[in-house]
Parts: C-alpha cells; sequence; structure tokens
C-alpha cells in the first residue's frame, strides 16, 4: 500500500479496517494560526478540539495494538489550544511521551516573550507492549567526543569502547532539526512542511522495514517521501488537490532516484540511505 486519497480524512478514516497501521504519524491544522482557508474551518476553539477528538478516535481504531501514534502541535501564541487537547487525549488515551522538536532557529513572531523555538508532539500508544527501535535513531558522536571517552582509563578493551562510541548516543525526546528555510533543498511549495530528518526520526524507531504508517493530513507529502525512501508501506489522505499534486510529484521524485541507484544487497541497506 503506497497511496494519496484526495478528500476529508473524516470521510475516509472509517472505511480503514481495525489495527491495520503501526503507526499514525500526522501534523494536523493547527486552528487559526495559519492565515489560510483550511487551517481557518473552526469559529471557536472548542469546535477545533471537538473535530479533533473524532479524527483522533479513528486513528486509534487504525492504529495497531504495539503501534505509536504522533500528533504534532501548534507553535508559539496559539500552542495552548494543543495543552487542552492533550488534557482531553491523556484522559480518553494512554500517554505514551511528549517529544520536543527544536526547530533551532526561532519563528519571531512576537515581542513580548522569548521567541518561540519549539513544537510538540504528542505520543500517545494503546498498550504497553509498544514497537520502539531506540538504536535506529541514535545520534553519532563527534570526533573530539569519541577521541576524550577513548581516554577514559575504566574502559579496558578499547576496541568494544570505540564500537560502542561509534554507534552513538541514544536520542533523548528534545530532537534538534532546523526547520525548513525558502531557500531549502528540500523546500516544496506547502507552508507547514515538515523536515524530512525529523519524520524518518519517528518513522525510524516507531517501525521496521515493510510496516505501514497513516498520515490523514498529507500536505506535501513528506511522511509518503520518507517511507518510500526507508521501505515502508503508507497512505496519506489530503483535503487539497493541489497539494495532492506536490506530494505526487515529490513522491514520483524519490522514486525515480531509488531506481537509478544500484540495488542493495540487503533490505537493512536500504534503511538508512545517506540522503536522510
Ligand atoms: C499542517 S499541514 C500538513 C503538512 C505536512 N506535514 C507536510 O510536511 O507537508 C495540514 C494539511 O491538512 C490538510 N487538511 C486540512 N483539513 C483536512 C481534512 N479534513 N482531511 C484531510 N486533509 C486535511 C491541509 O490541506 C494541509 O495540507
Amino acid at each position: 500500500m503506497r497511496e494519496i486519497i484526495q478528500g476529508d480524512c473524516l470521510e475516509f478514516l472509517p472505511d480503514i479496517s481495525d489495527e491495520s497501521f503501526q503507526s499514525v504519524i500526522t501534523d494536523p491544522p493547527y486552528c487559526n494560526v495559519l492565515d489560510i482557508g483550511w487551517d481557518r474551518q473552526w469559529k471557536k476553539y472548542n469546535e477545533y478540539l471537538d473535530w479533533s477528538i473524532d479524527w483522533i478516535d479513528q486513528c486509534m481504531r487504525i492504529l495497531k495494538s504495539d503501534g505509536l501514534f504522533f500528533i504534532f502541535g501548534q507553535l508559539g501564541k496559539r500552542e495552548h489550544i494543543f495543552i487542552h487537547l492533550m488534557s482531553r487525549l491523556c484522559t480518553n488515551y494512554q500517554f505514551h511521551d511528549l517529544i520536543i522538536w527544536d526547530r533551532a532557529v526561532g519563528y519571531n513572531e512576537r515581542r513580548d516573550s522569548f521567541t518561540p523555538a519549539y513544537e510538540m508532539i504528542l505520543v500517545l500508544h494503546k498498550s504497553d507492549n509498544v514497537k520502539f527501535n531506540k538504536d535506529a535513531v541514535r545520534e553519532p558522536y563527534d570526533a573530539e567526543t569519541i577521541k576524550q571517552y577513548l581516554r577514559d582509563k575504566r574502559y579496558k578493551d578499547r576496541d568494544l569502547r570505540l564500537r560502542h562510541l561509534e554507534a552513538g548516543k541514544f536520542s533523548t525526546n528534545i530532537l534538534r532539526v532546523p526547520s525548513l528555510k525558502g531557500s531549502s533543498k528540500e523546500k516544496c511549495d506547502h507552508p507547514s512542511q515538515k523536515p524530512i530528518e525529523l519524520i524518518a526520526k519517528l518513522v525510524l524507531c516507531s517501525t521496521d522495514p515493510g510496516d505501514a504508517v497513516l498520515d490523514p493530513f498529507f500536505g506535501s507529502g513528506t511522511v509518503g517521501v520518507v517511507c518510500e525512501t526507508l521501505n515502508r508501506q503508507w497512505l496519506g489522505i489530503e483535503i487539497d488537490p493541489g497539494y495532492v499534486q506536490v506530494a505526487q510529484r515529490r513522491i514520483e521524485l524519490v522514486r525515480q532516484t531509488l531506481f537509478s541507484q544500484p540495488q542493495p544487497a540487503a533490505a537493512e541497506s536500504v534503511e538508512r540511505p545517506a540522503r536522510l
């Protein structure tokens, strides 16, 4: 399954079978943050919260019992709406984690407080027995740190210590990935496109090759781009036909690039292509 459905996700989600996706990764509308039709559908915050609960209920039904559900929140001044939503969700469902996406560069929207520079990603689960690949999202040590750690006399087996250090450290739940600038190479025509590197971390930690990922607010198709590259199945739903075209173009480009590369010898080789 590698498909984009064009339409309202609330119409299509009820048709998807129970427990059929290993992971749901999605970045829904924020509610009156962007000056654009799809983000201004609600007159009151409570309407947005009720609407959110409707699609989230569906996604929880569709999620496998050992799966993870990642929901992006808003940025800056309007982030309190997401806090209300998180409070409702944590009453109905089981909290798994709260990831902070450190955007590295702030978003200069206010003079009366610090410049907002992070976004929250709420993670929910259905059971305590979740699939989580901690090794898949290690962060490399730099050469100087490795050199310093190797001087530590407590470790007698230097080769073993070096292998351990070269594997990198476990990632914290603060993911520092620069947000996309207008001049970024991967930037396309979508106002809230997420970086491939960030989405790749979520896909890698929550799925194995061949597993299926759902994104009911597909936008420019970043989840699809990552899943194609990492050999996961995926389904995207997007209401705007223009964004569907943008996503189709991006995914086609990834397919062409992968197709023109020499085939890897083992399935694992496609897991971490240099491009990510
Ligand atoms: C925040 S953007 C997602 C951006 C995406 N993460 C990316 O990297 O491009 C939210 C998307 O949800 C879409 N959308 C809004 N309401 C929708 C609905 N009811 N069903 C499906 N898509 C919807 C919007 O058109 C928009 O592209």
